[in-house]
């Protein structure tokens, strides 16, 4: 039976305490800013992880449904790829998994030697992969990381000799700035050993209606959604809020070729928020920014696998080339 490993020194996540203090400090920060701000990595509470994964089903948000036509067409290519030896099959942020079983059930079906081994600091989306696959598949060999993502890398490379891929799905890459994408990359190929694959999905430039609908669809799950933050504020930070006057605006920066996402105050108001003991005022229609998601041109996907220590292996889009999955290969000699 597979037992989830706690990586030691994965940050402070083991405590509720840190986590909310950081969570503090960074709401205080952000609101703080001239122009309102607030991380998207905290939409993920427990309700608003289950409202992204309603969004994931959402015929607007076209992202999942492109993956997984491509995850079908590419699986068995992969499979060939890396099945003549033992190999880690790494996933970073696993979420649900459903897209990651395609490849596994593909694996397992070629009778492929290899290890699945999901990253995650949430340990609850870890004990629902155990117990998912301990059903669907009993015969997978599962190592689930508790951990933050290069935390749980260099676990693996001090107790595994063999061949990684790393998976990174579903455009999580575009929540990053470009600095920070560059850095993170740089990062993961000095993490990794010559010769490892990195398997990375990149929503890619498109008409622009079909952006705007995938992050405002039509029946309101990601507005629900980016509102969830200020219910979350309200609940862990004993804040004010009033969700009635806040609105969900999305918008698509041309230039820089993100999504954007803001919560708009509609009216002019004041918010209390207790654990901060502070009040902030918001000006009728002022934004607070909640997320960007970037979508690449496949050039730019190209460049940023060169310099950052990748060679190119293959490319696979969907048939409406919507998004892009990427397989890069650490370079022999870095
Ligand atoms: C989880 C980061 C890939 O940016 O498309 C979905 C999150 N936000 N709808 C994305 C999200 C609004 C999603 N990622």
């Amino acid at each position: 039976m597979s037992r989830v490993i706690d990586v030691p020194g994965s940050a402070d996540f083991e405590s509720c305490h840190d986590e909310l203090n950081e969570f503090r400090r960074d709401v205080l920060a952000g609101l703080n800013k001239p122009q309102k701000q607030i991380q998207s990595k905290y939409f993920y509470d427990e309700h608003g992880s289950e409202l992204f994964n309603q969004i994931t089903r959402h015929p607007d948000y076209y992202l999942t449904q492109c993956e997984i036509e491509i995850l079908n067409n590419c699986k068995n290519r992969l499979a060939r790829l890396l099945g003549s030896h033992p190999f880690n099959l790494v996933e970073l942020g696993p979420g649900e998994g459903i897209k990651t079983q395609l490849l596994i059930n593909e694996f397992l079906h070629e009778s492929l030697n290899f290890n699945y081994l999901p990253i995650d600091i949430s340990k609850k989306y870890l004990y629902m992969i155990i117990n998912d696959f301990r059903e669907k598949q009993p015969r997978l060999k599962l190592t689930p990381l508790h951990a933050d993502y290069f935390r749980g890398l260099e676990w693996l490379r001090k107790n595994s000799q063999n061949r990684n891929l790393i998976l990174f799905l579903g455009s999580s890459i575009g929540n990053f700035d470009p600095v920070i994408t560059l850095e993170f990359l740089h990062h993961l190929c000095n993490s990794l050993n010559p010769g490892d694959y990195v398997f990375l999905g990149f929503d890619l430039r498109k008409n622009v209606d079909v952006l705007m609908s995938a992050y405002d669809d039509i029946d309101g799950i990601t507005r629900d959604f980016n509102l969830n933050l200020l219910k979350r504020i309200n609940r862990e930070l004993n804040a004010d809020f009033n969700i009635e006057k806040f609105g969900h605006y999305a918008t698509y920066n041309v230039y820089t070729g993100a999504m954007e996402s803001y919560l708009i105050s509609m009216e002019p108001q004041i918010v209390t928020i207790e654990a901060l003991e502070k009040s902030f005022s918001f000006d009728s229609i002022e934004p607070i920014h909640v997320e960007y998601s970037h979508k690449y041109l496949p050039s730019q996907i190209d460049q940023l696998a060169q310099e950052t220590g990748f060679v190119i292996v293959d490319k696979f889009t969907d048939s409406r080339n919507y998004f892009m999955d990427t397989l890069w290969q650490v370079k022999e000699q870095k």
